[in-house]
């Protein structure tokens, strides 16, 4: 078994032992499925979105209750909640071809997680299993039939899958991609859930299932492709997937080849070695994360507070607006502002992951590393002083991110996370960073400040300039700061 400190520390990036790894270009992944010999389904084009339309800054701490529930659903509602979770964008040509960018960040533009979905009763769409090709807004009907269970009174059921497809991103990440697959799918993710919530519609989310049962339902194969959430809707009452082994038809053979995203894929045996240990679901209960990462806290007060600040963009148009802003021009955001944008990241606490940050000189509050306490919604000290000239030359010499002013940072005691949910906690860990992480793009846009992802970095430096134990490591960044241009 690989526990979840080795898969990170034999994935770490260490300064003069990188290793160049020049890019294939000519096996490039394609960054959409394609499936031949089955059918397709064109969703409505609902774009008409102005019912939903409401201030982002009122979403994430938005709570759905279950008497809320719907008693029916249709495949207007599917197709709206799929658009909202991953639309396309932007458009740039290079080469030739054109490229399309996505509503969620992803680390290099390698696009990883896929969405797929079981239906029953859904008026409008057969009972059945479906891929969702954002490109094309359509469903591949990948099984026909009812898998989902309904239990009492329901009347329908509808569950959504996120996967990773592993060679997207190990084609530039190699043995690491696992990180971005998960931090990837957890900024999909969020926009999933922030999407359900603007249309009031009550959901559960489950990072625990059967993989193998989940995986053989999709037509996937953990070689290439693995489920890693599943958010039910679960209408009146609840309900459960039929995927026992001898209930699911095989499929034919170019289902599972539609995971295949270039000519000649690499297998990361590392990679795919430590997911098959994130399989086992171990009884666990949540470890809050931020005192157990060897910092000194001291409780700071006055950063979180209910400030009005211009708002740019409402949901849902600041999910056509974000994208990632690399310029950034030194000079401080409004205390108002940086309140605003903390409380749209620390909703309900994740477990296994701290959120903290790396405030610039140029912040009202004196600078220094800040981290939050999700539970309590409170905030504590650190260390003081200026950390983002060095944190920029760790993150790879990418020294524009010196000029973010605030750089949010996710952390980790990993030791925690194997001996208490054992290699799945780092899944549950790296997803809720990148849901905290599209949270943070989403704000910054709907103010018009800068953002931008970064989850390359040399691991050990990083978590030695944050004072962090030997056991507990940086997961990702978040640099956000003003802009030149804003617009
Ligand atoms: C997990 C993750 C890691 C990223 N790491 C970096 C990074 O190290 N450097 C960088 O310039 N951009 C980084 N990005 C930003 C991506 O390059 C960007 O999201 C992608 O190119 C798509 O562009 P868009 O965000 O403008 O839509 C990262 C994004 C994510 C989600």
């Amino acid at each position: 078994m690989i526990t979840a400190s080795s898969y990170h520390t034999k994935t770490c990036y260490e300064r003069h032992h990188m290793g160049g790894h020049a890019l294939d270009w000519e096996n490039q992944p394609d960054t959409f499925k394609h499936y031949k010999g089955i059918k397709h389904i064109q969703l409505p084009d609902v774009r008409d979105f102005s019912p939903f339309k409401t201030s982002f800054f009122s979403l994430p701490q938005k709570t759905i209750v279950s008497s809320s529930a719907r008693i029916n659903f249709s495949i207007d509602e599917v197709a709206r909640i799929l658009i909202l979770t991953q639309a396309i964008t932007a458009r740039s040509r290079g080469g030739g071809t054109d490229f399309w960018f996505r509503s969620a960040a992803s680390a290099g533009a390698l696009y990883p997680t896929e969405i797929y979905l079981a239906s029953r009763s859904v008026a409008g769409l057969d009972d059945g299993i479906y891929h969702y090709s954002a490109f094309d807004h359509c469903l591949a009907q990948i099984r026909q039939g009812s898998f989902v269970n309904l239990e009492g009174e329901a009347d329908f059921g509808v569950v959504f899958f996120f996967t990773a497809i592993f060679f997207r991103s190990s084609w530039k990440y190699r043995d690491r991609a696992y990180r971005y697959n998960l931090l990837d799918t957890g900024h999909v993710m969020e926009n999933h859930i922030l999407a359900l919530k603007a249309m009031n519609i009550h959901y559960r989310i489950h990072y625990d299932f059967d993989d193998r049962e989940v995986n053989l339902l999709l037509g996937i194969e953990d070689v290439r492709e693995v489920a890693l959430v599943l958010v039910d809707i679960p209408g009146l009452a609840s309900l459960s997937l039929k995927t026992q082994k001898n209930e699911l038809a095989p499929l034919p053979s170019q289902i599972a080849e539609a995971s295949r995203v270039a000519r000649v894929e690499k297998d990361y045996d590392l990679l795919r070695q430590f997911n098959e240990s994130c399989i086992e679901v171990r009884p666990h209960s949540a470890a809050k994360i931020s005192d157990k990462l060897g910092l000194r806290l001291e409780p700071v007060t006055g950063i979180i507070e209910n400030p009005e600040d211009k708002v740019l963009f409402d949901y849902p148009e600041v999910l056509f607006q974000r994208r990632s802003k690399r310029n950034f021009m030194g000079r401080a955001i409004s205390p108002s502002a940086l309140a605003k944008i903390s409380a749209a990241m620390m909703t309900e606490p994740y477990p296994y992951v701290a959120a903290g940050m790396l405030l610039g000189p140029s912040e009202a509050i004196p600078s220094g590393l800040y981290v939050f306490d999700q539970e309590s919604r409170s905030i504590y000290r650190a260390a003081e002083g200026g950390f983002n000239d060095a944190m920029a030359d760790i993150c790879l010499h990418q020294m524009w991110i010196a000029a973010a002013s605030i750089h949010f940072v996710f952390l980790s005691n990993l030791d925690i996370i194997d001996g208490s949910a054992g290699p799945r906690g780092y899944r549950y860990a790296m997803i809720g960073a990148g849901r905290m992480g599209q949270r943070l793009y989403l704000a910054a846009t709907a103010l018009g400040i800068g953002c931008c992802g970064i989850g390359a970095f040399y691991d050990r430096e990083a978590a030695e300039l944050l004072g962090l134990d030997d056991k507990s490591r940086m997961l990702y960044l978040v640099a956000v700061g003003s802009i030149k241009n804003r617009s």
